[in-house]
């Protein structure tokens, strides 16, 4: 009997899906520190020109793959050519992979928001996060027991995206009508919190002077492109799977281009907020805004947390607003990730939504706990770099190439012009089989040139075997086993 696949409640929530997963820490602890360190407002340029180059071009690419297909990466990939099935649960399985160590941001993000009552960090935050918070170890080796409070910010993680995804779309379709817009409105208050503040627009000034010189360096352009490919979650079957879930008539090129600009455009607000209150930091602590001014986890749990602690009033409010805005951007991209590999095992062994987001976080929450330990920072790290320099680039780089060459693609496009609002001329094609994957493949070389003759931060070489090249190894391992596994009867 033919079955109909769940579908998003209407246009407007699966859009709210997509940029929910697109818009996550990344926005404000990635774009703004990028950005500044790449030539302030002239870094405007590369990204517009990777966002429609790459970046849009590939998110036509997946949701229009899913919503044609109406499969999760694994089977749409295989339905393109069979063994490239087994590519597709490697891809699914990198996803997994992220949420894993994703929650742990998380997991932080929790504790920090109990913190945030009595401002525990009081005037030492970097202290506060290393040894109260993190307990870090000396090194990836002196791994120790998982640390208590991020347990339970751990395990809160794991419940909400598991009460999320038992009733599948249908619930998210729901979610995201919450989780998508609160971050935005949260960052609005502390953007008008931040830019009344002195200094404000010292640090504005210094996110967005244009230093055009820069357009000359490569390696700005490179940058560009990476953030544009980890922004939008491409090449993670995340938009595959979200676009598994549309109904076979549906729009997909307009989808894409409002999706792709909605996350750059909160990436370039986050930017306002980021500095606003950096430009703050700096003035009040007599320093100047290169000193104050990180990115990544220091930027979220030790600027952040300093500048809270000197605003003039309201402080413990503000730090409450902060961690709610980190929790509610982060967890739709992970129950979007998470939802991308499971996705796949309804398709070909039709096991049910309920069961999949069980037994996923069953199995997910004990393997978590490693970031936790006293050395999980570490662990964090190496799993996040690998997976991201390593294995994303060359998901992509594999999809572009199926999709640019082994798959009909004019008729594709011709397929998607014919039910789209935006009509995608051969600009389309071209970006999919010349520039992304040239792209992709300098960066990649790039990636593994800088591997071989540099250690990443010193880590010893066994611990990036293990959480580098080892997490990459077993999903190809893992994601050869479920290829070849026999599905349970065809859907139709
Ligand atoms: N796009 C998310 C962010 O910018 O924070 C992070 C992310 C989610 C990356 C999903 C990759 C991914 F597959």
């Amino acid at each position: 009997m033919a079955e109909t696949r769940e579908q998003w409640h209407s246009r407007t929530a699966f859009i709210m899906a997509a940029v929910g997963s697109a818009v996550g820490l990344g926005n404000v602890w990635r774009f703004p520190y990028v950005a500044y360190s790449s030539g302030g407002g002239a870094f405007l340029i590369p990204y517009f020109v990777a966002l429609f180059t790459a970046g849009i071009p590939m998110l036509i690419l997946e949701m229009g793959l899913g919503q044609r297909m109406q499969k999760g990466i694994p089977l749409a990939f295989g339905s393109v050519r069979k063994p490239l099935q087994w590519f597709g649960w490697w891809a699914a399985g990198l996803s997994a992979g992220i949420v894993i160590y994703y929650s742990t941001i998380l997991a932080w993000a929790w504790v920090y928001l109990w913190h945030s009552f009595k401002l525990s960090w009081g005037d030492q935050p970097q202290t506060f996060f290393i040894e109260n918070v993190l307990h870090r170890s000396s090194g990836p080796g002196e791994i120790g027991w998982p640390v208590l409070s991020l347990v339970i910010g751990m395990a809160l993680t794991w419940l909400t995206i598991y009460l999320i995804l038992r009733k599948g779309v249908r619930s998210v379709s729901k979610v995201v009508m919450i989780t998508v817009p609160l971050p935005m409105l949260l960052l609005a208050v502390l953007l008008v919190r931040g830019l009344t503040l002195d200094g404000a627009m010292d640090g504005i000034r210094y996110y967005l002077t244009p230093d055009f010189s820069k357009l000359w360096d490569l390696s700005i352009w490179l940058k560009a492109y990476g953030q544009i490919f980890f922004s939008l979650s491409l090449a993670s079957g995340v938009m595959i799977g979200y676009g598994s879930y549309l109904g076979k008539k549906a729009e997909i090129t307009n989808s894409a281009f409002i999706t792709g600009l909605a996350n750059c455009g909160t990436s370039f607000f986050a930017g306002f907020v980021v500095f606003s209150m950096l430009g703050y930091l700096a003035k009040i602590q007599g320093l100047p805004i290169s000193e104050v001014a990180e990115g990544g986890s220091g930027l979220a749990f030790v600027t952040f947390p300093t500048a809270i602690s000197q605003l003039p009033a309201l402080n413990v409010l503000f730090g409450a607003i902060f961690f709610i805005t980190l929790l509610t951007l982060g967890i739709d991209s992970a129950f979007a990730l998470q939802e991308a590999f499971t996705t796949g095992f309804n398709d070909k062994w039709r096991i049910p939504a309920e069961k999949l987001a069980r037994y996923f976080v069953l199995i997910a929450f004990p393997i978590s706990l490693i970031f936790v330990t006293r050395g999980g920072f570490y662990w964090f790290d190496i799993v996040d770099k690998w997976i991201c320099d390593f294995g994303l680039v060359i998901s992509g780089l594999i999809q572009c190439i199926a999709v640019g060459y082994l798959y009909r693609v004019g008729e594709f496009r011709d397929y998607l012009n014919s039910q789209s609002e935006v009509r995608l001329g051969r600009w389309w094609i071209w970006a999919l089989r010349y520039v992304t994957p040239v792209i992709l493949l300098i960066i990649l070389t790039g990636n593994i040139r800088t591997e071989i003759t540099e250690r990443y931060s010193d880590y010893p070489r066994w611990a990036t075997l293990i959480g580098g090249w080892g997490v990459l190894l077993f999903w190809l391992v893992l994601g050869y086993v479920l290829y070849k596994r026999p599905a349970k009867a065809n859907r139709t």
